[in-house]
């Protein structure tokens, strides 16, 4: 038999203005960016932010259609276009946030289970740990520092190294 364990615990901060001021200019873009969400069919806005190796902030909020499979969260919308327009760049940290001011909750909202398989793509990929702010209401902040954490046992590129050919 074999046991395998999944614990962790994830500290929230009360108010991020101490944090450095490039962690605070990405939770801001990642706000602003919500503001410009596109979803017109569940009104729930998402943005995200993410910093990249050469310290361009790449920004995504959700792109809702009305064939709402075709629609994009997000997190994948800022992830990919961050990698379509500086591919091999490093993500050094991903900021989530929603529009707090459209929604009545305080809770702090985590990304869905396809984003955090592309977040683990991102991460995989450059052998290095993406740093996920998950930014609540007002300047609360969940800091996680790996995908990892949110998706343990994941399907990972490793797998399919193990196909014969
Ligand atoms: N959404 C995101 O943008 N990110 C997530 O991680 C979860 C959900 C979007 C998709 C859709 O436009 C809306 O939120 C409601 O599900």
């Amino acid at each position: 038999m074999q046991e395998i364990k999944i614990e962790h615990t994830f500290i929230v901060h009360q108010d991020y203005s101490s944090f450095d001021k490039h962690q605070v200019q990405l939770f801001e873009a990642a706000k602003r960016a919500t503001k410009d969400a596109y979803a017109p069919y569940s009104h729930f806005h998402v943005g995200a932010a993410a910093l990249l190796s050469n310290g361009e902030i790449i920004i995504g909020n959700n792109q809702e259609n009305a064939a709402y499979p075709s629609g994009l969260c997000a997190e994948r919308v800022a992830l990919f276009y961050a990698s379509a327009k500086f591919p091999g760049k490093e993500v050094k940290a991903l900021a989530i946030t929603i529009d707090y001011d459209a929604v009545d909750t305080d809770e702090i909202i985590p990304p869905c289970g396809g984003c955090r398989q592309v977040i683990a793509e991102s991460q995989a990929k450059q052998e290095q740990d993406i740093t996920i702010y998950l930014l609540g209401r007002d300047q609360h902040v969940c800091v996680i520092d790996s995908i990892g954490q949110l998706l343990p046992l994941a399907f990972s590129r490793e797998v399919l190294r193990t196909v014969k050919t």
